[in-house]
C-alpha cells in the first residue's frame, strides 16, 4: 500500500528546511519555536501537553489565497468540516467567505452554530440517514450530494412528506485514480463512493421526474492529498462530457461540485497549487455557464495546526523517544503511514543527529509517529511540535487507553487563547452506567 510519506529516497528534511517552508513558523534564539508570533513553549507551560495549537492567521491567509486563485470562475468554496470542525475554525472560514461541506447532523449543526448560512452548506456522504436528510431539508441547505439510487428515493420520499423540494446533485464516480493512498482514494470504480459513471445519466433523468427533487447538477470527489492536476483534469473532463450530454438531452444542469482533495507538502516539498487547480477548472469548465464549487479541507487547515508534545523519556540507548502524545491524539501516522515533520520547540541543545523512533505511550507498536527519523535527540521534559496537524488531527482523536482529549489553543499574531480545555478525567466515564446485574 502506498504511503503518504514523501515519495523519495532523499534524506528527511532538516528542521531548518521544514521551518523555512512554513511562513507561519519561525525559530527565535531565546524563545524557541514560534507559531505566528507566539512561543509554543509559553502555551505548553500554561496548558501542559499534549496540546493542539491552531494559527488563525494561517487559516485566513490560505483561504484568501485559494479565493484569489478561484476569482472569476464563479466557484464557491465549501470548507470540508471533517478536516477540523472546531467552532473557531469554522467561524474563521465563514468570515473569510467560505461555506461548508458537511457529512453528519453534528457537522451541520456546528456549521450553523459558527454562523455559516444554510444557503452555503452542502451535505455529502455515502450513507445519509433519514434524520440527517430531514435536518438538511428543514434547515434549507444549498444542496444534497446524492450517491445512490436508494438515497435518491429516500430524499424524494422525505422531501415530499415535508412539503419541500430538495436541491440535489448526483455525485458521479468517474473511475479515475487520484494517485494517493489507497485508504483515501474515492474516485475509482471499486470504491464505495458515488454513482457509477455509466448509470448516472439514467438516474439524472429519473430524478427529474421524482417528487420533492430538483436536480441541479453533478458532483465528484476523487480522493484526498492529491498533488498532481492530471487526475483532476481527467475527472473534470468526464463530468463535463456528461453535462454536455445531459444538456443535449434537454436537462438543466446548473451546478458542478468538484470536490476537495488538494494536497499539501508534509515535508519541504510544495503542495498542490491553487492556481493550477483553478487552471484545471478553467480549462475544462470555462465557458460552460456553471456554478462551480470545491470542498477543500486539508489544504486550508493542515498547515495551520501543530500538536505539541513533551518527551517523557528516551530508551533503547536513545533509539526510542517516548512522547506524552499518542495515536489516540494523532492517528495519521499509524493509520496511513503518514509522514509529519517533528521539530524540537526549544533550541538545539548541542546534541548529535541520529536515527530515532518517535513513539507514543500506547500499548501498540503502531503507536509510532516516525520510524528511523534523523533528528537531534530531544531530552526528557522538553517539547516537540508535530507539524501540519491542523487537518484530520483533533477530529480523529479518541480516548483510547482512557486518555483524555487534548487541549486546543489558537494563536493570532502575538495573542493566544485556549479554545478547548483539556478533557477532565471524570468526563471519560460521563454517561456510563453500571447496571444492577453486574452486582
Ligand atoms: N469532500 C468530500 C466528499 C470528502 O469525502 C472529503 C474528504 C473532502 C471533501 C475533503 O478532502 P480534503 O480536501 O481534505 O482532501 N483522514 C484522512 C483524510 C480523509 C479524507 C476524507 N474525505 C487523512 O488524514 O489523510
Amino acid at each position: 500500500m502506498a504511503s503518504l510519506a514523501p515519495q523519495t529516497s532523499a534524506p528527511d528534511p532538516t528542521d531548518a528546511d521544514l521551518i523555512a517552508a512554513r511562513p507561519q513558523l519561525r525559530r527565535h534564539a531565546m524563545d524557541g519555536l514560534l507559531l505566528e508570533d507566539v512561543p509554543l513553549n509559553a502555551i505548553a507551560d500554561a496548558l501542559g501537553t499534549p496540546t493542539w495549537v491552531y494559527s488563525a492567521g494561517t487559516l485566513r491567509s490560505r483561504l484568501a489565497e485559494l479565493t484569489t486563485a478561484l476569482a472569476g470562475l464563479n466557484c464557491h468554496i465549501h470548507y470540508a468540516v471533517k478536516a477540523n470542525d472546531h467552532l473557531a475554525v469554522l467561524r474563521i472560514m465563514r468570515n473569510g467567505g467560505a461555506g461548508a461541506d458537511v457529512v453528519s447532523c453534528g457537522e451541520l449543526l456546528r456549521a450553523r452554530k459558527a454562523g455559516i448560512d444554510a444557503s452555503r452548506i452542502v451535505f455529502s456522504g455515502v450513507g445519509k440517514t433519514e434524520s440527517e436528510i430531514r435536518l438538511a431539508l428543514s434547515e434549507g441547505i444549498y444542496q444534497l450530494n446524492v450517491e445512490s439510487p436508494a438515497e435518491l428515493s429516500m430524499i424524494s420520499a422525505i422531501a415530499a412528506s415535508m412539503g419541500r423540494t430538495a436541491d440535489i446533485v448526483l455525485r458521479i464516480n468517474p473511475d479515475v485514480d487520484a494517485g494517493t493512498h489507497a485508504k483515501i482514494t474515492t474516485g475509482k470504480a471499486d470504491n464505495k463512493f458515488g454513482i457509477p459513471y455509466g448509470e448516472a445519466i439514467a438516474l439524472y433523468a429519473h430524478a427529474s421526474h421524482l417528487p420533492g427533487i430538483r436536480p441541479q447538477g453533478l458532483a465528484l470527489h476523487i480522493g484526498s492529498q492529491i498533488l498532481s492536476m492530471a487526475p483532476y483534469r481527467a475527472a473534470f473532463t468526464r463530468a463535463a462530457d456528461m453535462i454536455r450530454f445531459l444538456r443535449s438531452a434537454g436537462h438543466s444542469v446548473a451546478r458542478m461540485d468538484c470536490g476537495g482533495g488538494l494536497g499539501i507538502g508534509y515535508g519541504d516539498e510544495p503542495g498542490a497549487s491553487p492556481a493550477a487547480f483553478a487552471g484545471a477548472l478553467r480549462q475544462v469548465f470555462g465557458g460552460m455557464d456553471l456554478a462551480l464549487a470545491t470542498e477543500p479541507g486539508r489544504w486550508l487547515a493542515a498547515p495551520a495546526g501543530v500538536l505539541l508534545a513533551s518527551v517523557v523519556l528516551t530508551k533503547g540507548d536513545g533509539r526510542f523517544m517516548v512522547l506524552d502524545a499518542a495515536m489516540n491524539d494523532l492517528i495519521r501516522p499509524s493509520m496511513y503511514d503518514a509522514w509529519h515533520g517533528i521539530v524540537p520547540v526549544s533550541a538545539n541543545n548541542g546534541g548529535i543527529e541520529r536515527e530515532i523512533d518517535v513513539v507514543g505511550p500506547v500499548c501498540e507498536t503502531g503507536d509510532t509517529f516516525a520510524r528511523g527519523r534523523r533528528m537531534v535527540p530531544v531530552p526528557a521534559g522538553q517539547r516537540v511540535a508535530i507539524l501540519d496537524a491542523g487537518a484530520y488531527g483533533a477530529v480523529m482523536s479518541s480516548t483510547y487507553n482512557s486518555r483524555p482529549l487534548a487541549a486546543i489553543a489558537m494563536v493570532d499574531g502575538g495573542k493566544w487563547t485556549t479554545i478547548r480545555a483539556r478533557q477532565k478525567l471524570e468526563a471519560l466515564w460521563d454517561g456510563e452506567i453500571i447496571p444492577d446485574f453486574t452486582e
